[in-house]
């Protein structure tokens, strides 16, 4: 399939540590791998349509991207403290590059508003997931075990 390109790293990013967060002693911790896991849920539901395995509905598709950007603003805010826990994949890196985190965080946030301004059509998650995919990556590359 034409989009497999697209769909095989990101269900990677999206679904690897798949409640993972479950026994998580740390409440710091535990509150941000939830948000993650909110937003990989948000992106496989428009991933859902994408693959044409979910009928499109233009304003679930919104609904999602909206709950992206929501989530995304509270990230900087959730990784402030440097907390750990034995199942944290968070990289110690975070707390001494905050600024650079907390700017690949944003990357994420515009990413979403940015598909949203414009998102009409079943033509715009594709891209809309491109660029999305790219902050997620551009993010767990440097600061996720
Ligand atoms: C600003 C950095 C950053 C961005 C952007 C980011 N992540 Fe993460 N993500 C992390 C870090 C750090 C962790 C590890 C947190 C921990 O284990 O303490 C993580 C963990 C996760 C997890 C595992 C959650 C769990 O329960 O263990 C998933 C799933 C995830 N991210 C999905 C995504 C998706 C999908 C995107 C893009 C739409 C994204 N992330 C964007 C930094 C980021």
């Amino acid at each position: 399939m034409k989009l497999k390109w697209l769909f095989a790293p990101l269900s990677l990013i999206i679904a690897t540590t798949a409640f993972a967060h479950e026994d998580v002693k740390n409440p710091t911790v535990k509150a941000r791998m939830m948000a993650m896991s909110n937003i990989a849920g948000q992106m496989k539901t428009l991933g859902g349509m994408a693959k044409g395995a979910v009928a499109f509905d233009l304003e679930q598709a919104k609904a999602a991207l909206a709950e992206i950007e929501k989530t995304a603003k509270t990230v900087p805010a959730l990784f402030k403290d440097n907390e750990t826990d034995p199942k944290s994949e968070a990289l110690p890196a975070i707390w001494s590059n905050y600024a650079d985190f907390t700017a690949k965080s944003y990357a994420m946030t515009s990413a979403a508003a940015n598909a949203l301004t414009s998102f009409a059509s079943q033509d715009d998650l594709v891209p809309s997931m491109q660029a999305l995919g790219g902050s997620c990556k551009g993010c767990h590359s440097a600061y996720r075990k």
